[in-house]
C-alpha cells in the first residue's frame, strides 16, 4: 500500500489582487522507503504542496483535495492531530537550517529535548542516541561537537544536524525542502550522498523537492515535474533523464550544467514561469513552449499514463513528435 496518496489537492491563496491558484490538481503517491524528487522552477507550487501535506500553510492559504498518510486523510487535520503526525510520522527539512535551529541553544539540548519530550528517555540515553545520530550523518567527531552551538558548525555540517534532528524520531516519510540549495556543489553531492544512504539505512520515504534536476539523479527513484501547480511528467527518475516525454522538462533537462559542455552553451527555457492570479486557459507551459499550436492555447492538457513506461504526462503531441 502506498504510504502518502496526494489526490486532486488544490491550494489556493486569497490575496488584495484575487486568488492565487498555487496547486491545482496535483496527483502522485509515494510508497513506504521511497525517494521521489519533485521538481520545477521558482513558483511552480513545490513548497506549498509539501506545506499542505504538513498543515503549515499561510492564514490565508486553504487547500482542498485529499491527501492520505498510511491510509488516513490527514488534509486540513485539526492542529492537535497534526502535531502527532508532525513529530514521529513527517518530519521536514528546509532550505535554511537555521530556520529550524535555535542559535541561542546547544546542538546536544535541542537534539536531547525532542527526544525526551517525544520518547521519555533519560539525558543520559537522549545523549547517547542524539550522538548516535550525529554518527549516522557523519559529522566527524560527533561525541565532541554536539556540545557546540548551531554556528559553530559550516553551512554543510549544519544541514547535516538538521537531517539528524528531523529523523531522531525515525519518521516515516521525510520532505525535504531544497535541502542542498544554500550549499556549494561538493557539498550539494555529499548532502544527497547522505540522504540517500540513510533513505536505506533507516527505510524512510523521501520526497525531495528542488528546482534543479541536475541534483536528483542517482539519488531518487522517481521524479515528478511541476509547472504551474500542476504535474507535467511523473515517471522513473531514469526515464524522465533518458527519455523526457514533455517540453518541459526536456527544457529542465537542457538548462543542467555539464562538464563536456562549455559553460556558455547552457541553454535556460525562455520567457518566465506564468502569472499564478492569471492562469492560461489552455497548457500553462505554452506561452513559452517550443512545440504550442492554437490547440495548446485553449485547451490543457490531460495527465495520462504511458503504463508501458511507468510514466505520466501532461501534453497534446505524443513524445516521438517532440524529439
Ligand atoms: N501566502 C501566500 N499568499 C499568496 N500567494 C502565495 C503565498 N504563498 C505562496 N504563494 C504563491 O504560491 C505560488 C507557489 O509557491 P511555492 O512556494 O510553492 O513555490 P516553489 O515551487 O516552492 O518555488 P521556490 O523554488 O521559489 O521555492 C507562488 O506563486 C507564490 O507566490
Ligand atoms: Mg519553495
Amino acid at each position: 500500500m502506498s504510504l502518502l496518496t496526494v489526490n486532486d489537492l488544490c491550494v489556493r491563496f486569497d490575496t488584495l489582487d484575487g486568488d492565487v491558484c498555487a496547486v491545482n490538481g496535483l496527483n502522485f503517491h509515494l510508497d513506504a522507503g521511497e525517494t521521489l524528487a519533485i521538481v520545477g522552477e521558482s513558483g511552480s507550487g513545490k513548497s506549498q504542496t509539501a506545506f499542505s501535506i504538513m498543515g503549515l500553510l499561510a492564514r490565508n492559504g486553504r487547500a482542498e483535495g485529499s491527501v492520505q498518510f498510511d491510509g488516513r486523510e490527514i488534509l486540513n487535520l485539526p492542529e492537535p492531530e497534526l502535531n502527532h503526525i508532525r513529530a514521529d510520522q513527517i518530519s521536514m527539512i528546509f532550505q535554511d537550517p537555521m530556520t529550524s535551529l535555535n542559535p541561542f541553544m546547544k546542538v546536544s539540548q535541542q537534539l536531547t529535548e525532542v527526544l525526551r519530550h517525544h520518547k521519555g528517555l533519560s539525558q543520559k540515553d537522549a545523549l547517547d542516541e542524539a550522538i548516535r545520530m550525529l554518527d549516522a550523518v557523519r559529522i566527524p567527531e560527533a561525541r565532541n561537537r554536539i556540545h557546540m552551538y548551531p554556528h559553530e558548525f559550516s553551512g554543510g555540517m549544519r544541514q547535516r544536524v538538521m537531517i539528524a534532528m528531523a529523523l531522531l524520531l525515525r519518521p516515516r516519510l521525510l520532505i525535504a525542502d531544497e535541502p542542498t540549495t544554500a550549499l556549494d556543489v561538493t557539498v550539494q553531492a555529499q548532502i544527497m550522498t547522505l540522504l540517500a544512504d540513510l533513505q536505506k539505512e533507516f527505510g524512510t520515504a523521501i520526497m525531495l523537492i528542488t528546482h534543479d534536476l541536475g541534483v536528483v539523479a542517482g539519488a531518487c527513484e522517481r521524479t515528478l515535474v511541476m509547472y504551474g501547480g500542476r504535474v507535467m511528467e511523473y515517471g522513473d527518475t531514469e526515464a524522465v533523464f533518458d527519455a523526457p516525454s514533455h517540453p518541459y522538462t526536456q527544457g529542465l533537462l537542457k538548462a543542467i550544467p555539464r562538464l563536456d559542455q562549455a559553460s556558455d552553451e547552457l541553454l535556460t527555457i525562455p520567457g518566465n514561469p506564468p502569472n499564478m492570479l492569471d492562469m492560461p486557459v489552455g497548457c500553462p507551459f505554452q506561452p513559452r513552449c517550443p512545440h504550442a499550436n492554437d490547440h495548446c492555447a485553449q485547451v490543457m492538457p490531460e495527465l495520462t499514463a504511458q503504463n508501458s513506461l511507468n510514466r505520466q504526462r501532461a501534453c497534446h503531441f505524443e513524445p516521438e513528435a517532440l524529439r
